[in-house]
């Protein structure tokens, strides 16, 4: 399937198109598999930078590894732990602008120097984690939480209204 990748000069712009193409891309699927996938493989074209992009979903007490693009990573995460498991802990999203000086961090890949974490709320719950990392040091603040929820907030709504586990 072919997705047209463009350049912004703004990174809101850039995430405002990726969540544009990730709706699309789960607008007439059903399978929670094949809808993250594809769209964890369109926010790889589609956000520059960045070395790792997939899911983490809840699966009891603990997260475990869903559809990803990037190097192999750790595939169950306890709550707590790394900056995925405080996201899923604490169900707030996690920006860390250089995880080498953050102690609480899983390395997963050596070249990823900064991440962003954000929570997908489906059916009442925590369902899961949209995790995004970048081998540029600073390239994901806070500020880029908002334009990023909005993609996984999308995710969000496409299992609630598809109703897929
Ligand atoms: N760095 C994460 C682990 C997952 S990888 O980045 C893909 C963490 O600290 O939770």
């Amino acid at each position: 399937m072919e997705i047209e990748i463009r350049t912004f000069i703004d990174r809101s712009d850039c995430y405002a198109y990726a969540l544009t193409q990730s709706k699309a891309l789960l607008e007439n699927e059903t399978d929670w598999t094949a809808g993250l996938a594809n769209v964890s493989a369109a926010l790889k074209l589609l956000i520059p930078d960045i070395n790792w992009v997939g899911f983490y979903l809840m699966r009891g007490a603990e997260l475990v590894l869903g559809p990803f693009q990037g190097k192999p990573a750790v595939s169950h995460i306890a709550l707590g732990s790394g900056v995925c498991g405080t996201a899923a802990q604490s169900g707030q999203a996690q920006a860390v602008p250089d995880v080498h000086a953050c102690c609480n961090h899983i390395a997963c890949d050596l070249a990823s120097s900064s991440e962003i974490v954000l929570p997908i709320y489906a059916q009442n719950r925590l369902f899961g984690l949209l995790d995004i990392d970048s081998p540029k040091r600073s390239q994901f603040t806070a500020t880029d939480i908002p334009g990023l929820q909005a993609i996984a907030d999308a995710i969000g709504r496409w299992i609630t209204m598809t109703g897929v586990e």
